[in-house]
């Protein structure tokens, strides 16, 4: 069986003769040859820059291993393409100007043509797919609506999300208006990434986990729902559905939609997968700072959640959340390894 087919294979929950295993983050920081790249140019110098950003896509590739290639990009390119400035700086994250907290505000965003205003990703998926030549599918991947409101509302990262939960509570009709313009422009997103050649989609909902399970079901669960069943390609690319820190309402997480639901590793593996049922795969779910612990303890670890999944077909081997960016990338590799051999049938 080709290494081509096994990620996809295990997204479908058909029987394979390994777990595939690849890593949110896997193209980052922590590793020399991204370093290398990013002394001459900005993040998204990068990001927008299509030779750049399908040759990181494929340095995890060729360094690691992985069974699939992410397409390196960031989730807040398809904010800016709505209309808000969007920058990084060193240390703080990302910055966008004029948070939106008002019913004008959000008017004032605009769904993007994604094949034209994101046209600099549509070339990436073209030239990582090109450089790939088969070797690995290639995901693509887009914030779910609830992630990406929270930082249209905020400006930045958040701990507390008081201004997304303020609007949500105290301005519910415009922060539902927020939510289906975010919902309208990930489908299109997506859509154009599946084709210009991606082979896989994941949604990441990094920050659903901030709310009570009442208020995920009443003000996002309907926007899931929809962007699942409206992206067109389902059926025809898997689907995951990666929510952190949401196992408490994995549930609701699962009636939203995804082929594989990702989960982060404040849950067991058994739990998560026994909760969202078995007609859907896993992704996950290895503590991201377990890669600082010495070589036979993340052993222990991989084996853990190995034997949690228990063989059974549909599980992805990933970490809960992405690589933390001072990992020794020795251990990365070393991970990659591990969980190839402690999963062979
Ligand atoms: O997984 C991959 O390798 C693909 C590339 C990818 C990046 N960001 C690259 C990146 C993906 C899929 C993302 C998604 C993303 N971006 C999310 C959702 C996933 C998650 O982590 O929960 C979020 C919330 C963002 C927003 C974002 N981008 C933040 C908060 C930051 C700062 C993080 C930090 O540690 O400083 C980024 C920057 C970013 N995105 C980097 C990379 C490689 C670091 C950029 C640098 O080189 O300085």
């Amino acid at each position: 069986m080709s290494e081509r087919q096994l990620f996809i294979r295990a997204c479908w929950r058909e029987e394979v003769e390994r777990t595939p295993v690849w890593l949110m983050r896997q193209a980052g920081r922590y590793m020399r040859a991204y370093q290398r790249i990013r002394e001459r140019h900005s993040f998204l110098e990068m990001c927008k820059n299509p030779r750049i950003a399908a040759e990181v896509t494929l340095q995890p590739v060729e360094r690691l291993g992985v069974d699939a290639a992410i397409l390196f990009s960031d989730i807040l390119v398809l904010v800016e393409a709505m209309g808000m400035r969007l920058e990084f700086h060193e240390g703080l994250g990302p910055r966008l100007s004029e948070p939106v907290r008002t019913p004008e505000g959000v008017h004032r965003l605009r769904v993007p043509d994604a094949e034209r205003d994101l046209h600099y990703v549509m070339e990436a998926i073209k030239l990582a797919r090109k450089k790939l030549r088969g070797r690995v599918p290639l995901i693509g991947f887009s914030g779910a609506p609830f992630t990406l409101a929270s930082y249209v509302i905020e400006g930045r990262s958040s701990r507390s999300f008081r201004f997304t939960k303020e609007m949500m509570f105290s301005q519910p009709e415009a922060f539902c208006a927020l939510m289906e313009k975010l919902t309208t422009a990930v489908i299109d997103y997506v859509n154009a990434q599946v084709d210009a050649g991606v082979q896989a989609l994941q949604i990441f909902d990094s920050w659903a986990g901030c709310l009570a399970p009442q208020d995920y079901e009443q003000y996002v669960l309907p926007h899931m729902r929809r962007l699942f069943s409206e992206i067109e390609a389902r059926g025809e690319v898997p689907v995951i559905h990666f929510a952190n820190q949401a196992g408490t309402f994995l549930d609701k997480v699962r009636l939203a939609g995804g082929d594989v639901i990702g989960v982060d590793w404040r849950i067991p593996l058994d739990e998560a997968w026994r909760r969202v049922g078995y007609e859907v795969g896993i992704q996950g779910n290895l503590d991201p700072l377990a890669l600082f612990a010495p070589l036979h303890e993340i052993e222990r670890r991989v084996r853990d959640v190995l034997d949690r999944a228990a063989s059974r077909p549909g599980h992805i081997f990933n970490l809960g959340h992405g690589v933390h960016k001072d990992t020794p990338e020795e251990k990365v590799v070393a991970l990659v390894k591990m969980v190839k051999r402690l999963s062979a049938r």
